[in-house]
């Protein structure tokens, strides 16, 4: 079936957003919109707003943003045409006439699931029976209890070729073959799929059973056997556990990919209800945008074995043109050949815990990883590697995160071999007396007009004006701001006053800001900051995608941070040099020299080209 965008518009237009929302969220009026805690993530104070007349929401925590279809999407988990059919119906509006194949599909498929459920109960019940006695044992042993049991509705497939087939008869062959519940090879007599196995139905969105992991009881080959795929069973686009695992990640902010059922089960007895896992396959392009939906960087938890290992590898790989900023991925690696399931039953939750929170950074693991890969004792060696990791970077989409790439795998490489100056050997020492002072690096065009202005007034006002605009991210930046101390007088003040009136509540928005500090006397200073005619990044833009907004701004306070700090190192390094010149001193002046260079690189892609001025302007 193809939807319209006039049709689509017709739907949103028709929905009443907040409506919508307040089914399941408690919304409070704030002026023309609505407010609440964000039910995407877990917050005290509300910064999710709803906004009718645009029929869009946007959390400035979380960054969760959409429409009434995206809503039912993330929100409730629903596929996006049952998304659009319930909204349909609610607006009482017709969906556009389906063909005949695909009506004759969504006939059978109706028919598939039917099947399916009828199947997974069947197995749960023969786990219960007699003939379940030794998978039940199996399930003791490896402590899964039996309401996680339930909860998962495990069950189990007895040693037979037909009794499955005889109990869901009803159906016929032909459907019970299409479902992949039976294999039917030419003309031979259909036979059951699974057999003497422990039955883990693999579930979708809507937490309805689309196929079955079965594993071998004992010792055995295959270790599990699943389900083909079928019209209701796409691999590459399913995550085990994903219904169960939705709200458990709304409430920890955090999803985690695992690479077994087993693992899940066991994660979810112990606690970590918000793990999900491919289908013994690499995590797909598709997956990883799934997990992205649900939290800003998805945990990839690998077992500590090569397997798991290139299995980590190859999903850093993936991700890489995927980027975006703040999106990204990290790591754990179980240690001791261990998975998650052995972890967490020999170690208990809090060493997994442990883990969690020590996972390691995606740009750490792509970097330790091209460092070991091949011998580096050679230039030829070194320079394979320098153009491996320039490589990597090139693959992500981003320019932003891929410049971001570029230049911390440079720092990293220059960091690791260049201890000692390469322009000067100490068989040329320099003359008694003289001094030497780097070369500057050419700066950009950009980065020179941010100097005439000098650099650290310039971004100083775009951050405050950045906090006015976005005062929902005081908070999130309060260690580092406190930290700051702005010289110039009114400017220092005002910047005290903004985060003092920020944190007196935490949930107000740029224009009560405003009012607040027009009433302290603020007000031409702050005008002033907020004109147009500003050196111009997305944060201090009125309509900017507050995404993006969020994402500069966080990169500004950054390098506003990182500046003076650097600023000083290179005055005291500078001078060590001028005292006494040593090959350390001098390589510590030129890494520093560089990481200014960097900074400047990184605050002049903040800046919005004229282009993008006017445009938002
Ligand atoms: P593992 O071999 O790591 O199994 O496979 P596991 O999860 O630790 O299982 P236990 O603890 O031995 O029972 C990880 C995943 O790879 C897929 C399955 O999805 C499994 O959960 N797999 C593994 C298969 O599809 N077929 C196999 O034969 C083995
Ligand atoms: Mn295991």
């Amino acid at each position: 079936m193809t939807l319209t965008p006039q049709f689509l518009d017709e739907l949103r237009h028709r929905t009443l957003l907040s409506g919508l929302i307040a089914k399941t969220t408690k919304l409070q009026r704030a002026g023309k919109e609505f407010r609440a805690c964000c039910p995407f993530h877990n917050e005290k104070s509300p910064s999710f707003y709803v906004n009718d007349d645009k029929g869009f929401y946007h959390c400035f925590g979380c960054g969760a943003h959409g429409d009434a279809i995206r809503w039912l999407t993330d929100q409730r988990g629903l596929p996006f045409m049952d998304a659009v059919k319930e909204l349909a119906q609610a607006a009482s509006m017709d969906m556009p006439a389906q063909d005949r194949a695909s009506a004759a599909r969504a006939e059978r498929a109706k028919g598939l699931h039917e099947a399916m459920a009828d199947a997974s109960d069947w197995f749960v019940e023969q786990l219960n029976g007699i003939a379940g006695a030794e998978a039940r044992a199996v399930l003791a042993k490896r402590g899964i209890r039996a309401e996680t049991a339930r909860d998962f509705g495990l069950g189990f497939s007895p040693d037979s070729r037909g009794k499955l087939k005889d109990a869901l008869k009803t159906y016929g062959d032909a459907m019970l073959v299409e479902a992949g519940l039976l294999i039917g090879v030419d003309d031979k007599t259909p036979y059951d799929r699974f057999r003497g196995r422990l039955m883990i139905p693999i579930r979708d969105p809507r937490g309805r059973p689309i196929a079955f992991g079965g594993r071998i009881i004992g010792e055995g080959e295959p270790k599990y056997l699943n389900s083909p795929e079928t019209p209701l069973f796409d691999k590459g686009r399913t995550l085990y556990n994903l219904d169960r695992a939705l709200p458990a990640a709304r409430k920890t902010g955090r999803i985690i990919a695992v690479e077994g059922y087993m693992d899940v089960i066991a994660l979810a007895q112990a606690g970590f209800g918000e793990a999900v896992a491919p289908l013994g396959t690499a995590l797909t392009e598709h997956q990883l945008e799934r997990l992205w939906r649900i939290a800003d960087v998805p945990v990839l938890c690998f077992d500590g074995d090569a397997a798991g290992q290139k299995a980590a590898i190859r999903a850093a790989h993936r991700a890489l043109p995927m980027l975006a900023p703040g999106r990204s991925l990290a790591f754990v690696t179980i240690p001791d050949g261990q998975d998650p399931d052995d972890l967490v039953r020999a170690k208990g939750p809090a060493a997994f815990e442990a883990l969690l929170r020590a996972a390691e950074p995606l740009v750490d693991r792509l970097w330790s990883h091209e460092l070991a890969a091949e011998p580096l004792d050679t230039p030829e060696q070194r320079a394979g590697l320098k153009a491996r990791l320039a490589d990597l970077a090139k693959t992500v989409a981003d320019s932003n995160v891929g410049y971001e790439y570029q230049s911390e795998f440079r720092r990293r490489f220059d960091a690791h071999f260049a201890p000692a100056p390469r322009v000067f050997t100490p068989r040329s020492p320099r003359k008694p007396g003289q001094k030497w002072t780097p070369p500057p690096e050419p700066p950009s065009a950009s980065a020179r007009a941010l100097n005439s202005g000098g650099i650290d007034r310039v971004l100083a006002k775009a951050v405050i004006a950045g906090l006015i605009r976005h005062p929902a991210e005081i908070a999130r930046h309060m260690e580092v701001l406190g930290s700051l101390r702005l010289a110039d007088g009114a400017l220092g003040r005002l910047f005290e006053a903004v985060i003092d009136v920020a944190l007196e509540d935490r949930t107000l928005d740029s224009d009560r800001v405003l009012t607040i500090l027009a009433r302290s006397g603020f007000d031409s200073v702050a005008a002033d900051l907020l004109r147009a005619d500003m050196v111009s990044f997305s944060f201090t833009q009125r309509d900017a995608d507050p995404v993006r907004a969020r994402a500069d701004l966080d990169e500004a306070i950054a390098v506003l941070v990182a500046r003076p700090m650097v600023d000083a190192a290179l005055v005291e390094a500078t001078a060590a040099v001028a005292a006494r010149f040593d090959e350390a001193a001098f390589a510590r002046q030129v890494a520093l020299v560089r990481e200014r260079a960097s900074l400047e690189a990184r605050l002049a892609n903040l800046m919005l080209d004229d282009k993008e001025n006017s445009q938002s302007a």
